[in-house]
């Protein structure tokens, strides 16, 4: 399995995702800055990725404190955390993996700063593998909903570069796989960090599962040819009523979707809930470097002054979305019924 994100006794290491896939490298982050630091530049991308690395970069944090005792850590602890949930704000992944790690320190606080060492590289080490074992059973939910001989579009990467392993989206279509389906999957390229073209793809032929890259707006032209029969992408965000916030894009893919009876499933953990949203207007999105958008492999496509909009992500309304695969079943309309019956 392609390793994303580890633990090790020297730090952090994570597949640098930027490089892929002309280069397989890996970074060593020594401490919750360079975690916190390859998170916003995306050398490890994806909500349930993200997740588990701010957690690693959280234990890593408390591992290099000097703190003499609890009461010095505390206030280091606090900024430790502040430093990671500050790098990216859509995923809510990433502030369901730092809160938890509060939450043991706080278990933990009157066991003394070794314990909450200890507890806090356990409780990380934990999550990576919870996540991987959520993306199974997630599979396994979804694959019943895939037919044999499906063609799959999806959208940016929800495989395993975007978990700690067998990935949401791309779990589902794995999981197809295993279950003997003949599938393909049509990759959207995914403007403007190209997680499609460069990861998806990259990640189905490692498993031999046969897979077409397409530029995002052939979508629709694929779709209206009857050659795709579903699309699953994974999500960032889900709020109350199962508004969807994905990668830039999903959007217009759910709408062509639709348009064209197609059905349109979401994967996601119920780590990916986000029940304290009420809709998906309440989501921020992130807004990135335009200079993403101005170049295409570092090669300037517009005029160096010209003005572009680069939203990472934007929210599809839960009318659109026709199931959202979860690690604890399969959730379908009225959303705020069963999502709030599947988070209980
Ligand atoms: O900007 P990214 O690459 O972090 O965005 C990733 C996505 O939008 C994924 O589809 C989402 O995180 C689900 S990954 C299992």
């Amino acid at each position: 399995m392609i390793r994303t994100v580890e633990w090790t006794d020297v730090g952090v290491v994570m597949l640098d995702q930027r490089l892929l896939p002309s280069l397989e490298t890996y970074v060593t982050c020594k401490d919750h800055r360079e975690v916190a630091e390859a998170i916003r530049s995306m050398v490890i991308r994806g909500a349930p990725a993200i997740g588990v690395a701010a957690a690693m970069g959280v234990a890593l944090g408390v591992r290099n404190s000097r703190a003499g005792d609890v009461s010095e850590l505390d206030a280091e602890f606090g900024r430790i955390c502040d430093v990671l949930s500050g790098t990216r704000p859509t995923a809510v992944n990433l502030f369901w993996a730092v809160e938890r790690m509060r939450r043991t320190y706080q278990r933990m606080r009157f066991q003394g700063v070794e314990a909450i060492r200890a507890a806090l590289i356990l409780e990380a080490q934990q999550m990576h593998a919870e996540d991987i074992d959520a993306n199974r059973r997630m599979g396994r939910f979804g694959q019943e909903l895939v037919p044999h001989r499906a063609r799959i579009l999806t959208h940016c990467n929800a495989g395993a570069l975007a978990t700690a392993g067998y990935g949401t989206a791309l779990g589902v279509i794995r999981a197809a796989v295993e279950a003997g389906k003949a599938v393909e999957v049509f990759a959207d390229e995914t403007r403007p960090f190209l997680q499609g073209a460069r990861l998806t793809a990259w990640e189905l032929e490692k498993d031999n599962i046969p897979v077409t890259v397409i530029t995002d707006g052939m979508a629709g032209h694929f779709m209206r040819l009857g050659r795709i029969d579903c699309v699953i992408v994974g999500a960032d965000r889900i709020a109350a009523n199962g508004d969807v916030a994905n990668k830039i894009g999903t959007y217009s893919v759910a709408v062509l979707a639709r348009e064209n009876s197609i059905p349109f499933f979401v994967a996601a953990p119920v780590s990916t809930l986000d029940l304290a949203v009420p809709d998906g207007s309440l989501i921020p999105i992130e807004e990135r470097d335009p200079e993403e958008v101005r170049r295409v492999g570092g090669v300037l496509i517009t005029s160096a002054s010209t003005r572009v909009a680069n939203p990472a992500f934007d929210v599809t309304p839960s009318g659109y979305v026709s199931a959202i695969i979860t690690d604890r079943g399969v959730a379908r309309p009225p959303y705020a019924e069963s999502l709030r019956r599947l988070a209980a």
